[in-house]
């Protein structure tokens, strides 16, 4: 009976897709290891676009910085308990004395957890 056990057991895991394993190992770590970002399609989105204002007037408010929010120029959001945001943001330095103040990129990454009413800014930097 083992050697058939085995057999089967072979037979499952050839068939099964990996994505099966993928949730159960994640199930049993609780976080996930595996990246899961996906990439924000359109970056116009009104509530994308107020998760980078929001990266950047935090920032302000944390680092007494005065940066200008300009545009987004990428993005990635994953869907766990709440929303996680990557966004990658063209902002205006205002301490920047430069004679061309062109904005320049930062990455910010955002957790919102809507059901708490709640958006965190989990981490800022930049100029990249
Ligand atoms: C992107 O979002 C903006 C603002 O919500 C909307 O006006 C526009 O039509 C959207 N574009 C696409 C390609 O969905
Ligand atoms: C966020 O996106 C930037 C730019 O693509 C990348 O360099 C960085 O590793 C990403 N951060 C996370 C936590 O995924």
């Amino acid at each position: 009976m083992p050697t058939n056990f085995h057999f089967l057991l072979f037979i499952i895991i050839i068939l099964l897709p990996d994505s099966i394993f993928l949730k159960i190992s994640l199930a049993s770590e609780g976080e996930s290891l595996v990246s899961d970002w996906r990439p924000i399609k359109n970056l116009s989105d009104t509530k994308v676009v107020d998760v980078g204002k929001f990266a950047v007037a935090r920032q302000n408010f944390e680092a007494k910085s005065r940066l200008f929010f300009d545009e987004l120029v990428y993005g990635e959001m994953k869907s766990r308990t709440g929303t996680d945001y990557n966004l990658t943001i063209a902002a205006r330095d205002d301490g920047n004395t430069d004679d061309d103040n062109e904005p320049r990129n930062y990455v910010a990454i955002v957790s919102d957890r809507q059901f708490q009413d709640f958006m965190h800014l989990v981490s800022f930097r930049g100029p990249v």
